[in-house]
C-alpha cells in the first residue's frame, strides 16, 4: 500500500494516509519526551523496538480475542494499521503503585495493589492530560456509558493477558497506558502502541526498571533497557 500525505505527527510517531482510506501507516521515531514535552531527548533504536514490540504484543492479543488496529509490519519502523478515530482518553491500568498514582495517594512505589485499577486521563496536551471520570466522559460525549463498559472490560482483559505474557519472560507489569479508537463500523479496537514508552516494566528478580522511567528519571542505560525488553519479547 502506498504511503501518502502525513496526517499527524505526535511526540513519538507519525501517521500517514494510504491510497485506501481504511488504512494508515504509522512510523515510529526515536524522539523521547517526558512531562508533557518539557524534557526532550533521543533514545537510539527506540522506534524500532517500539514498533516491533507493539506488533508482537498486538498479535498475541488478537490471538486471544482482543481486536486491535494491527494489520502488517512494513519495515523496522513502519506498520500498516486499520484507520480509526482515536478516542481522546489515556486508559491506564495499574497492578502495582508507581508514578503519579504513588504521588497522588502517598503510596510507596512498588506496593502491590489489592486489585488492578483503571483510570482515565483526557488526552489534551494543552490541559496536561487531566484525570477524568466516567461521568465526565459521558457528559462531555467522549464515549457513551455502553462504550465505557466495552473499554473497561477490554482494558482489564488486556491487563490479564499482558501480565501473564510478561511474567513468562521475567518481567513484572507494573502499569501501562493504552488508547482505543473507533473503526469504520464504530467498533472499539485497541490502537496506538504497547512499548517501554507506555508501560512500566520491572525485572521480576531485581526490580530493575526496564522502561521509559530510565529516561524520565535520568537513571542511565536507557537504550540498554529498551534492547533488553525487546530481546525478551522477541524470543
Ligand atoms: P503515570 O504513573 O505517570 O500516570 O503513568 C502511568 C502509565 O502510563 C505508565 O506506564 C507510563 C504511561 N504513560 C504514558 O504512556 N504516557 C504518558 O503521557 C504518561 C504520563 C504516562
Amino acid at each position: 500500500m502506498e504511503k501518502l500525505k502525513q496526517l499527524y505527527e505526535g511526540k513519538a510517531k507519525k501517521v500517514y494516509a494510504t491510497d485506501d482510506e481504511n488504512f494508515f501507516i504509522v512510523e515510529y521515531k526515536d524522539d523521547a519526551t517526558a512531562f508533557n514535552g518539557e524534557k526532550r531527548g533521543t533514545i537510539t533504536g527506540k522506534g524500532v523496538v517500539n514498533n516491533k514490540m507493539s506488533n508482537i504484543l498486538f498479535k498475541m492479543l488478537e490471538a486471544n480475542g482482543v481486536k486491535t488496529h494491527f494489520v502488517e509490519e512494513l519495515s523496522d519502523r513502519e506498520t500498516l494499521v486499520k484507520a480509526v478515530k482515536i478516542i481522546p482518553l489515556e486508559i491506564i491500568i495499574r497492578n502495582v503503585a508507581a508514578g503519579s498514582f504513588s504521588k497522588r495517594y502517598g503510596v510507596e512505589e512498588g506496593r502491590a495493589l489489592k486489585a488492578p485499577t483503571l483510570e482515565f486521563s483526557l488526552k489534551d496536551d494543552a490541559l496536561n492530560d487531566p484525570l477524568i471520570n466516567n461521568s465526565h466522559i459521558i457528559a462531555l460525549d467522549i464515549a457513551s456509558e455502553a462504550e465505557l463498559k466495552v473499554i473497561s472490560d477490554m482494558a482489564f482483559k488486556i491487563n490479564e493477558l499482558l501480565k501473564n505474557y510478561f511474567a513468562n519472560i521475567g518481567v513484572k507489569l507494573i502499569d501501562f497506558k493504552i488508547e482505543m479508537g473507533r473503526d469504520a463500523n464504530n467498533n472499539i479496537i485497541l490502537a496506538d502502541e504497547i512499548s517501554p514508552d507506555t508501560c512500566r516494566f520491572w525485572d521480576a528478580k531485581t526490580n530493575e526498571k526496564l522502561d521509559k522511567d530510565r529516561f524520565r528519571r535520568d537513571l542511565g542505560n536507557v537504550e540498554e533497557a529498551y534492547q533488553e525488553m525487546f530481546k525478551r519479547v522477541n524470543k
